[in-house]
């Protein structure tokens, strides 16, 4: 990803590792400031990922996958370093892949997890790829959420495709829902401002307002995790992106790789969906602090139907429906 430092633009990954050390861009921080946050022990790794130094699926399972090589390197059992990584976020089903991916390669510690790492971020280009074609010259695109470089490692999932195309020499504007409670939209107009991609924040609530206005051509999303019949969970508010996009007759993709789908779940339904703290929603630095006593609910995710979607960009290429028996199809060959 491109990001520039002292005026002069540098290509990094969101999380790497460097001498035994995992580094990642602490998400935290961003967009005030670029710092590091450097993870030595397993705790380091845990608390990463739970507290959102790092996230988004696939820099989630990156990162898990150099805190199982870490865990080697410090002489932790596998099941245990599998069971410590495993707690700390329920959604992303690309933290449970890269963990089981280690423990079959957990003597090949740094090795296998470089692979790892490598592989994911080659995804994402390849969606990029894939998912270019889709966006017209002068096409504006809305994305919710951070589905960038910084939540897989480089490239991103729904940015990857804006990338390529801005990259080729395409004009693409791009609607950044703010995305609350935690403001991943911020981190996405970090990216497009680094990638001199023109775009504009917009409050969650003003998505169906641009849609009804014409001024949105796409949309595109990334995922957590998708069932089997392409319905899939995405930070919350994407649901209703998706139904104001079928209302508006807008297309609807999600873009993620096949370390996102999970073949042991048939629908949404079954997806665990993470609750974060109410500290996060109540919290008292906002224009207008919420009254003493009030509580609040804060689901980080929501499903949203494959009804409303129109296709699936991956590294494969796209799925469009029937999506149960094109996702099989392409789990049965990717997966062997
Ligand atoms: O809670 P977050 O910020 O980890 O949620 C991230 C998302 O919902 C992303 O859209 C998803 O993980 C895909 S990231 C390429």
């Amino acid at each position: 990803m491109r990001v520039i430092v002292n005026g002069k633009p540098i290509e990094m990954r969101s999380v790497w590792a460097e001498n035994g050390v995992i580094k990642l861009i602490d998400q935290r921080k961003l967009p005030r400031e670029l710092v590091i946050f450097e993870a030595r022990t397993l705790d380091d790794v845990a608390f990463a990922i739970k507290e959102m130094v790092v996230r988004g699926a696939p820099a989630i399972g990156i990162t898990a996958a150099y805190g199982m090589a870490l865990a080697h390197d410090l002489g932790i059992s596998p099941e245990e370093a599998a069971e410590v990584l495993r707690k700390t976020r329920p959604t992303a089903h690309d933290l449970f892949f890269a963990i089981d991916y280690m423990l079959k390669h957990y003597d090949e510690g740094w090795n296998a997890a470089e692979k790892y790492a490598n592989d994911v971020i080659e995804k994402a280009r390849l969606i990029g790829v894939h998912g270019e074609p889709l966006i017209e010259d002068g096409d504006r695109v809305l994305t919710h959420c951070n589905a960038g470089a910084l939540a897989v490692g480089d490239w991103g999932t729904a940015l990857a495709p804006i990338r390529v195309a801005h990259r080729s020499g395409k004009k693409v504007f791009v609607y950044v829902d703010e995305t609350r409670p935690r403001l991943q939209g911020m981190l996405t107009a970090w990216e497009l401002l680094n990638e001199g991609i023109e775009h504009v924040i917009i409050p969650d609530n003003a998505a169906g307002y641009f849609m009804w206005r014409g001024d949105i051509d796409l949309v595109i999303v990334g995922a957590d995790r998708i069932a089997l019949n392409g319905d899939f969970a995405n930070k919350i508010g994407t649901y209703e992106k998706a139904v104001l996009a079928k209302e508006n007759g807008i297309p609807f993709f999600v873009a993620a790789p096949i370390t996102t789908f999970d073949p042991n779940i048939e629908s949404g339904k079954d997806i665990p969906i993470e609750e974060r703290n109410e500290e996060e929603v109540l919290c008292v630095e906002k224009p207008i602090p919420p009254p003493k006593g009030s509580k609040a609910r804060n689901p980080a995710f929501d499903v949203t139907p494959n009804k409303y979607l129109t296709g699936i960009i991956t590294e494969y290429g796209i799925i469009y429906p029937p999506f149960k028996k094109n996702i099989k199809r392409l789990l049965r060959k990717a997966l062997k």
